[in-house]
């Protein structure tokens, strides 16, 4: 067998492997062993590209790289909070992005023969991806207003960017001098210069609550860049594996949309959370009871039925564990306890049920929306940790509200609704939520985990 052939084997096998790897990734049961089935992948990966026949490679640099880039890895993976896991991808995204359009521009400038279109797809997706997951992150981070920032003619002045970077790319000859090299220099460095500004000028109008449907999508963007430099190279495990982050990023991007009920035009174009919505009813006009934990045990202990419903409260405070004991403590006295988890609780898909699966609470009773939406109707309590905006009764009724038409959990269905949260505050979308003043609902002001803990010891003591 040639050397070649057992390359490509070693592609086809690290593709095998992304492919069940993400298949693995879809329940939080076999989560573990799909994200180290796909590490498995890129490691083949790896090795079969610096063994590639032919090829010579400098060791010393490509160590160093794998050296920084291990110890950084590292101290992210270790440091970084889960819920600060959108901004992490969001760099992920940029630096893959900027890799792509830095592999590509190299290829480029050593070969000038090289197929401009695919050399000036790869630079202008990467380089767009690049800023525009570094302005993402920066409003997730709070670098930059979490607003969306908007100003007249804005939507305009991208298309027009866009339009003038299509058209370079697909005829360089009408603008530079054709068929000379120095002319396509020029387009292709104005290129990544259009695309690096298209990046800002598509993310900054976009509010930070939309921003987690905007990682993923430019996640999507990352894997085209590197599947445009896989064709550029010829290297079939670039192509396939930047196919794979393209279309599951995209997939992804569709689940957020949908949890949302919005459709992507409405959220890249929408510039929802421009200024502080003034939907909904404001603090003053509402009847809000506030409790103490002691009160909310007495309601609990007469309870049969209680919904849990995590929010991203609920992760902030890290309560996991302790809401888990709580629950226990209710079963134990012989009540039937559920969780309801909502598709965009939290910042990141499938952020409670990881959240939850570490705390040991089993599969079985995490309901999703559409299975315990009929459960409230015969709830006696819904006990809201740090959820807000999945619990807004404005998203069914209030055509005014940002969240109109978004699928929301009915916890005001239920007799009585216990709330905890620090304070008055908005949710993501920046809205007041006119649930909390309703009349069957109660709210227990205080950090979850600290809330949570009275509560434990106040229900052990009834
Ligand atoms: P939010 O609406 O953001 O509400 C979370 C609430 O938690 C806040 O109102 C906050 O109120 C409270 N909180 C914060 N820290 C707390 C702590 N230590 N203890 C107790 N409470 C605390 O969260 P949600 O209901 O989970 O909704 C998710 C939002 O993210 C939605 O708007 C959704 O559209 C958006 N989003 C999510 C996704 C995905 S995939 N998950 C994607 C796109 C958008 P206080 O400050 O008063 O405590």
């Amino acid at each position: 067998m040639e050397a070649i052939q057992i390359t490509n084997i070693l592609y086809l096998v690290s593709a095998i492997a992304f492919i069940l790897g993400i298949k693995r990734l879809s329940h939080p049961k076999t989560a573990r062993s799909g994200n180290l089935l796909s590490s498995l992948g890129m490691l083949i990966a790896v090795i079969a590209t610096l063994t590639y026949p032919g090829k010579e490679f400098d060791f010393t640099l490509i160590l160093s790289g794998v050296a920084i880039g291990t110890v950084i890895g590292l101290i992210f993976a270790t440091r970084v909070q889960m819920t600060e896991m959108p901004q992490m991808v969001a760099i992920f995204n940029g630096l893959g992005g900027a890799a792509s359009a830095f592999v590509a521009s190299s290829e480029f400038l050593s070969s000038p023969d090289s197929p401009f279109i695919i050399v000036c797809l790869s630079v202008f997706i990467g380089s767009l991806t690049f800023t525009g997951s570094f302005v993402a992150f920066g409003k997730l981070q709070g670098f930059i207003s979490g607003r969306a920032i908007t100003f007249k003619g804005q939507q305009v002045t991208n298309a027009i960017i866009a339009l003038l970077s299509v058209s370079i790319i697909l005829a360089p000859g009408l603008f530079f001098e054709s068929s000379i090299y120095a002319g396509y220099l020029n387009a292709f460095y104005i290129v990544i210069v259009l695309a690096l500004l298209l990046g800002v000028g598509l993310t900054i109008p976009i509010g930070g609550a939309d921003m987690p449907v905007v990682i993923s999508l430019l996640n999507s963007y990352s894997g085209i860049a590197a599947a445009a430099t896989g064709f550029l190279l010829g290297n079939n495990a670039l192509i396939i594996s930047g196919s794979l982050v393209g279309a599951s990023g995209l997939i992804l991007t569709n689940i957020m949309c949908k949890g949302m009920n919005r459709s992507l035009a409405n959220v890249i174009f929408g510039a929802v959370g421009s200024e502080t919505s003034s939907a909904g009813s404001t603090q003053q006009e509402m009847n809000i009871k506030s409790y103490s934990t002691t009160e909310a045990a007495m309601i609990l202990d007469a309870a049969e039925k209680i919904i849990i419903v995590p929010g991203y409260g609920l992760a902030v405070a890290q309560a996991q564990h302790v809401a888990r004991e709580v629950a226990d403590t209710l079963e134990a006295q012989g009540k039937k306890v559920l969780y309801a988890i909502h598709p965009v609780a939290g910042r990141m898909p499938g952020h409670m049920n990881v959240l939850l699966a570490e705390a040991n609470v089993s599969y079985d009773v995490l309901k999703d929306l559409d299975e315990i939406n009929p459960e409230f109707e015969d709830c006696d309590v819904a006990l809201i940790l740090g959820a807000n905006d999945v619990v807004n009764p404005a998203a069914r009724h209030d055509e005014s509200s940002p969240i109109y038409g978004m699928p929301i959990l009915n916890v005001d269905k239920s007799r009585t609704v216990i709330i905890n949260k620090r304070s008055m505050n908005p949710g993501f979308a920046g809205v007041q939520n006119e649930l909390f003043g309703y009349d069957n609902s109660i709210m227990v002001f205080g950090d979850a985990k600290d809330m949570l803990n009275d509560l434990l010891k106040e229900i052990k003591e009834l």
